[in-house]
């Protein structure tokens, strides 16, 4: 895969970049801005070799229909503000730019075209509109590694038609990925949280074979508790597991991988009461499981300690109530404390909001905002934004 920061041959090059600026907004004000923060090294990498730059993104899924509630107008002005620099929007349909007239400010530098969900061709990943798209750049840039996943035209037909390179953040998330797939430093450990085993098993059953540990915490922990015979009260869980987390220990088994779940837990009457600590055996029929127990916590701990690569997605318990926060809030400190020894990811909405919540997102080597692509890419799946830029 080429990468735009070993091209040299820049200057005043039209670059076609396509960005994942699909962020939350509510009434058209952007409420988590994190995707457009992080792609902020691309366009001033671009800038500084006098590119012109085209961007190209997508907010939600129009379906190939006109949706002004989906615009891509208030990105671009948080761009502007951003950026410091003037980012025009061109809300003009495609078909109808001229796109010899574009640029013709010569102090103009970065336009941005409506939101390319709009148009059938896109998602049908169509021929004919890949290569209208091509006619707006020299090069193209894939900087949106979270999305991808998805063969579209803007992501991958568009390859067929223009030199193609990877932008900085692309590059950075696969580097990171690889870390935690292909390029291990071993021992590694995965703590993996969320409440429905069954969507994570094809990941868990693709990093067993590489992971030293595997730690279930959170709501998919309970169906492991259960299945090892303890009751779990009326505490979040998945029907018809059983045959799936046979499957995980005995894979685990066969590759040397051990699973961990919690020994004690924390629970409540219900999501708002106060936390008590609890060995499993003591679980009564009434008690909701809403965090790991003390001494899960200080066994997470060690095993953090002796790790040279933790992977983390899913948080320990129900954090939205600060009497269970202390499982996820706990493991959050202990991967940042061990920053210099510790090659950390994490990953996953939940995750990324903990990891806010204690104050540690920066302290970790990498943390990622793709949804669908990074559970992908961890499945072991053929990436097809990947695969056209290879
Ligand atoms: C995302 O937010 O994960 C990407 O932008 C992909 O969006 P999609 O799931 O609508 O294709």
């Amino acid at each position: 895969m080429k990468k735009i920061e070993d091209e040299k041959n820049l200057d005043q090059k039209k670059i076609l970049l396509r960005l994942d600026l699909n962020i939350p907004l509510l009434n058209g004000v952007i409420t988590d801005s994190t995707r457009i923060d992080k792609i902020l090294p691309t366009l001033s990498h671009l800038l500084k070799y006098n590119c012109k730059i085209i961007i190209i993104s997508h907010i939600g899924r129009p379906k190939g229909k006109i949706n002004l509630k989906l615009s891509m107008k208030p990105v671009c002005d948080y761009l502007t503000i951003k950026l410091n620099e003037k980012v025009k929007f061109v809300s003009k349909e495609i078909f109808e730019i001229n796109i010899n007239a574009l640029f013709s400010d010569l102090k103009e530098k970065i336009l941005m075209l409506e939101n390319i969900r709009f148009y059938e061709g896109e998602e049908n990943n169509d021929q004919d509109f890949a290569k209208v798209l091509s006619k707006f750049g020299d090069i193209y840039v894939n900087d949106a590694f979270s999305c991808s996943h998805r063969a579209h035209a803007s992501v991958t037909k568009i390859t067929d038609y223009l030199p193609s390179f990877c932008g900085l953040q692309m590059n950075q998330e696969i580097n990171a990925l690889k870390k935690i797939t292909s390029e291990i430093k071993q021992p590694i450990t995965c703590i993996i949280g969320g409440s429905k085993i069954s969507t994570k098993i094809n990941i868990i059953k693709n990093l067993i074979p590489k992971f030293k540990n595997i730690i279930f915490v959170g709501g998919m922990a309970n169906n492991i508790i259960e299945y090892k015979g303890f009751q779990i009260g009326k505490s979040v869980k998945e029907k018809n597991c059983d045959d799936i987390i046979d499957n995980i220990f005995s894979l685990a088994k066969k590759n040397d991988c051990n699973i961990i779940f919690p020994s004690d837990v924390s629970v409540g009457k219900h999501i708002n009461d106060k936390a008590i600590n609890k060995e499993l055996s003591e679980i009564e029929e009434d008690d909701l499981i809403l965090d790991i127990g003390k001494n899960s916590i200080k066994k997470i701990k060690l095993i953090i300690d002796n790790s040279k690569t933790i992977f983390w997605n899913g948080p320990a318990g129900y954090f939205e109530n600060e009497n269970f926060a202390d499982g996820s809030l706990e493991i959050a400190k202990k991967i940042a404390s061990q920053k210099k020894n510790i090659y950390s990811v994490a990953g996953g909405g939940d995750t990324i909001a903990l990891l806010n919540k204690a104050q540690v997102i920066n302290k970790l080597d990498f943390v990622s905002t793709a949804g669908g692509a990074f559970l992908e890419y961890l499945e072991g799946k053929e990436i097809p934004g990947i695969r056209s830029l290879n």
